[in-house]
């Protein structure tokens, strides 16, 4: 697939959020192939924008995309739960995107082991620097932590029993590849394919990806601390995908919106969280599952 095939999801409704019209720097913790952050640097020419993204292959990627634009670009190849130590006016900052997950290209590439259509390895790390991969987890991990993380992370019905074959086939067997994963699957889950209904060896995939690239840990405190470090009317903008990464967002947004004594630190301008349109979601239907939540740091005192 080529760059241009990736299309942002609630773009719009993002850059309306964003408020992308100011003057100042706009963090894009989560760039991809900079769907989002083109559109910030080619509508407002006042924007900076700083992007991180753990995938080198992103990022390089992503720096040709943003070729025209570069003297206003800096891109890090990091971790966004970095972001509050790299050295940046944050006084400057104006909004923050993360639009959590994987992206179509890594998706889209089958040898990075993403997807469980197409035949690949259990690799599934987005950032090559880490040594843990899918195929590892179903390699090393007692079974009953198998089952917690396809219970907990996948919200799997039949966790206990794919970690249970799972155990068993690997005594004689690697588990190595991506379709012959998703055959566990269906012949534990019984998969009958029907319209609308999602494959299982979907849950199972998101499970080890999480787990893989630690997606989850720490998520809220970043969250936390980097509002901490912006100033007033920064805008925050989080899309998720799955409703764990959602539940976090929303209880970490309601936690900073008051605190014992009144109000807190943000205001949230999204009371429910904003998905789609249906044009969009045929238009793309990698979108259906996105939710969107945002916020503004209040002017102390405000
Ligand atoms: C949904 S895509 C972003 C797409 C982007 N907004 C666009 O329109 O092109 C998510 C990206 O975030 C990256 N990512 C996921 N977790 C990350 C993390 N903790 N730190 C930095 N990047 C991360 C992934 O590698 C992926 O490229």
């Amino acid at each position: 697939m080529t760059p241009r095939e990736h299309i942002p999801v609630l773009l719009e409704e993002t850059l309306a959020f964003l408020d992308i019209e100011r003057e100042g720097i706009y963090i894009d913790g989560t760039l991809g192939l900079a769907g989002h952050a083109e559109e910030i640097l080619k509508r407002n020419p006042r924007a900076r924008l700083v992007g991180l993204d753990l995938d080198a292959r992103s990022i390089a990627k992503a720096q040709e995309i943003l070729r025209p634009y570069e003297d206003r670009v800096e891109l890090y190849h990091a971790n966004f739960k970095v972001l509050p130590e790299i050295e940046i006016d944050f006084s400057a900052v104006r909004g923050i995107l993360l639009d959590l997950g994987m992206s179509s290209y890594q998706l889209d590439t089958p040898e990075r082991g993403f997807g469980h259509s197409a035949e690949g390895p259990l690799d599934m790390r987005m950032d090559d620097r880490n040594n843990l991969t899918a195929a590892r987890i179903l390699d090393k991990y007692p079974e009953p932590q198998l089952a917690q993380l396809f219970r907990e992370h996948g919200e799997l019905k039949q966790a206990a029993k794919l970690a249970r074959k799972i155990a068993s086939v690997r005594r004689t067997q690697k588990i190595e590849s991506t379709t012959h994963l998703r055959a566990l699957v269906e012949e534990v889950c019984h998969w009958i394919p029907q319209r609308g209904k999602i494959h299982p060896a979907s849950k199972v995939f998101q499970a080890l990806r999480i787990e893989v690239n630690q997606e989850l840990d720490g998520f809220g405190e970043l969250l936390t601390e980097a509002i901490g470090r912006v100033g007033p009317a920064t805008r925050i903008v989080v899309i998720s995908f799955h409703s764990l990464e959602d539940r976090i967002v929303k209880h970490t947004l309601n936690r900073l919106a008051r605190t014992e004594y009144g109000p807190g630190v943000i205001d949230i301008l999204t009371k429910h969280p904003v998905v789609p349109s249906d044009a969009e979601a045929a238009r793309n239907p990698r979108s259906r599952s996105a939710k969107l939540r945002a916020a503004v740091k209040r002017a102390h005192g405000s």
